[in-house]
């Protein structure tokens, strides 16, 4: 008995291969104009264990600040979730440990709850059963490794009648660009009922200096994280990818208002991969783009709920107003 399910052979074939897909956005992300490399693949165990550095590190203020809100808040939350039994669904849970908050205040009510983590690293879901089994032993726990997507198709399949609260917190929304997030949001509507909830998490707009500082950490633990992307590569389709040939630098696009991460080769070079048959070069100082993280107004996050067929219930921020955790209700 793990108490997690991995979405694996047949099951998963029919929804997707994750290493093709892997294998088919590297091949097309290196052979543009203007390279890139899909932060989505950030996260395999090594990557999922850097961002668990990255969140403790001190220049990195959403997780602190998202925090801080679920402390303040999360009975408020919990309460007006409460009343019929709930499957609490965790996007891309990592460790959890904001999410234990949420479901301590919905235990402490008394609500019927089953806890249904999904994270692509089958490490970080493992992990987190285990903690969650010790800590929450009353709390029903049935973790998932797969896609997020791959996750909802899962779930809706298995069709069950009790109320579902959906979590997307930690800014992880800020990956999408503004079509992508409406698109995203609208398809986990579209997998959900009427009078469900989802609690999301908005990195919003702030001093530039302070945005600068978490995607630059002085721990150096980002640039490990976006060089793990380049390690991954050479472990998983046989790159030669030497990480220390590529800085990691991150900057702020102010009219998108995308924090935006980059790898620069730092000279002239030449990378095989081997499952693609192909190689690749780099002058020195060209760049690779990496990730997106987007910020919000809260006009924004009130013009994202209505467009995708939500009423917000509540708009809890933190006391510096660095980040809003957005519960929304779906209307049908
Ligand atoms: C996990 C996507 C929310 O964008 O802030 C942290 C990932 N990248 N530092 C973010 C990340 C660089 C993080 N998310």
């Amino acid at each position: 008995m793990t108490g997690y399910h991995v979405l694996e052979g047949e099951e998963l074939s029919r929804l997707r291969d994750p290493r093709r897909d892997f294998a088919l956005d590297v091949l097309s992300g290196l052979s543009e104009h203007h390279k890139k490399l899909d932060s989505r693949y950030f996260y395999d165990d090594e990557g999922s264990r850097l961002f668990q550095a990255i969140m403790s590190c001190k220049d990195y203020y959403p997780t602190d600040s998202e925090r801080e809100i679920l402390q303040n808040h999360g009975r408020s939350i919990a309460a007006t979730c409460s009343g019929t039994p709930l499957n609490v669904i965790d996007l891309g849970a990592g460790d959890g440990a904001k999410t234990k908050i949420l479901l301590q205040a919905l235990v402490e009510l008394g609500v019927d709850c089953r806890y249904v983590p999904i994270d692509i690293s089958e490490g970080a879901i493992g992990g987190l059963v285990e903690t969650m089994k010790l800590d929450m032993p009353e709390l029903d726990v049935q973790g998932l490794v797969c896609e997020y997507t791959d996750g909802l198709n899962w779930l809706s399949s298995m069709g069950d009648n009790r109320k579902n609260l959906l979590l997307f917190l930690g800014s992880n929304i800020g990956n999408f660009n503004k079509a992508r997030a409406r698109a995203f949001l609208r398809r986990q509507w579209t997998s959900l009922r009427d009078g469900d909830y989802a609690l999301i998490g908005f990195d919003l707009k702030k001093d530039i200096e302070v945005l600068l500082r978490a995607y630059n950490d002085s721990d150096g633990y980002t640039a490990a994280f976006n060089q793990n992307l380049l390690r991954r590569i050479n472990t998983e389709l046989g790159g030669t990818f030497d990480t220390s040939k590529f800085r990691h630098y991150g900057t702020y696009d102010v009219f998108s208002g995308a924090m935006v991460s980059y790898l620069v080769s730092l000279e002239e070079q030449v990378v095989e991969i081997a499952a693609l048959g192909r190689s690749f070069e780099f002058e020195a100082w060209e760049p690779v783009h990496t990730e997106y993280s987007y910020k919000y107004l809260e006009r924004d996050i009130e013009d994202l709920a209505s467009d995708t067929g939500y009423i917000i219930e509540a708009k809890y921020r933190d006391s510096r107003h660095y980040f809003v955790d957005a519960l929304w209700r779906v209307a049908k």
